[in-house]
């Protein structure tokens, strides 16, 4: 791994107890990452905006580990003031594979607590935040105990890179505002390993673009995704759709940059709907979307095309449904949720979000900001 040292390591009886806390967000892909290979590299290069609301708040506490230091890594995670076996062994698989590049974590003892913006049980994925929010505290433990990185573009690399081995679509989440994962000849730093910003990059429509998520289904995936990166392998389609993906976000830089609602409208929903076909045509084959993701792309087209408003839709690996579209017709698009659409959510729940302003790094005692 590029960031292996294995000089990082503590005197412990040095190391005063401590605790840091992030705040990161989800992000949305509108060029879809879907199929990966080697140690968790995308196949093709996706781009993505990062949400507002939609976010994960950690608190990583340590503190100098008593007992021996040569088994795996100590770590408890509590979800929501809950203690999460589920999640902690996960957390523990995850530092333990980050221990050539952090050795200290084996010397300490580690308690996370984490929260997210959204209810537990809202079907979305919070992996991107989770993870983010996790590998910022880590990148910022490193400061902490060894000296400062370089500048802050070395600290949200190192945590965008360390992010990507938890979860591949959780590197684009460090950065505010839009980001780039893969290679894309137009940007020189891009890369498989972590993401890149390309906030700078943005027309102001896209700047404020809004992203409400209607929640067709809040019960968890058949399939994970997971399970769904490694049918790629096998997909016939693969080949031909890696090479889509990495032209269209060659394409979609140059569309975020001009500010042309309609071809980035095209662009997202072909891709959408393309990540669910790669599903359909796996082997086995499976679906994730539901009749009411149906039923909510239909009323949203034939809204589109009374009223001529740029709406329009992308999904995720699940059956919700996210409505993009600039804050000029905010008015309408809400009114046309709440009146046609919120039938086909259940509980008729939708979050309303928006492209967000990326990480921010909150004092441990901090109330949450809304
Ligand atoms: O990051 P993963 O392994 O959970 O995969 C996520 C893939 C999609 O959300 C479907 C697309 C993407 O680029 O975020």
């Amino acid at each position: 791994m590029a960031y292996d040292n294995p000089s990082l390591t503590v005197v412990t009886e040095e190391v005063p107890p401590g605790a840091l806390r992030w705040r990161s967000p989800s992000n949305i892909a509108l060029v879809k990452y879907w199929g990966k290979h080697g140690d968790q590299l995308p196949r093709n290069a996706s781009v993505s905006f990062t949400l507002q609301n939609a976010a994960t708040d950690t608190t990583l506490h340590y503190a100098p580990r008593r007992e021996s230091v040569t088994g795996g890594v100590d770590v408890q995670l509590q979800l929501a003031g809950t203690p999460e076996p589920k999640f902690t062994a996960r957390t523990q698989t995850y530092l333990k594979r980050l221990l050539p590049v952090y050795p200290f974590l084996r010397q300490l003892e580690l308690r996370i607590e984490t929260q997210n913006s959204f209810p537990h049980s809202a079907g979305i994925a919070s992996s991107a935040s989770g993870m983010s929010a996790l590998a910022l505290c880590l990148v910022s433990l490193e400061e902490q105990l060894f000296e400062p990185l370089p500048d802050r573009a070395a600290f949200l690399r190192k945590a965008s890179y360390l992010a990507r081995l938890g979860s591949g679509s959780a590197c684009r989440s460090v950065y505010g505002g839009a980001a780039v994962w893969g290679q894309v000849p137009e940007l020189s730093d891009s890369s498989g390993a972590y993401a890149v910003s390309i906030a700078e990059q943005l027309h102001p429509t896209f700047q404020s673009y809004h992203d409400d998520i209607l929640l067709v289904s809040r019960s968890e995936k058949a399939v994970s995704s997971r399970a769904g990166h490694g049918l790629m392998d096998q997909n016939p389609y693969a080949p031909p759709r890696y090479a889509q993906a990495n032209a269209r976000s060659r394409e979609i830089l140059g569309v975020l940059q001009r500010g042309d609602t309609e071809r980035f409208g095209q662009l997202l929903e072909s891709e959408a709907l393309t990540l669910h076909a790669l599903m359909m045509s796996s082997q086995p084959s499976y679906t994730l979307i539901e009749p009411n993701t149906l039923h909510v792309i239909n009323l949203l087209r034939q809204f589109r095309s009374e009223t001529g408003h740029p709406i329009y839709f992308t999904l995720d690996a699940g059956p919700n449904v996210h409505l993009l579209y600039p804050e000029a017709v905010a008015e309408p698009t809400r009114r046309f949720i709440r009146e046609h659409l919120l039938p086909y959510c259940e509980d008729r729940m939708y979050l309303a979000d928006r492209v967000g302003t990326g990480p921010e790094q909150l004092e441990v005692n901090q109330t949450t900001p809304a």
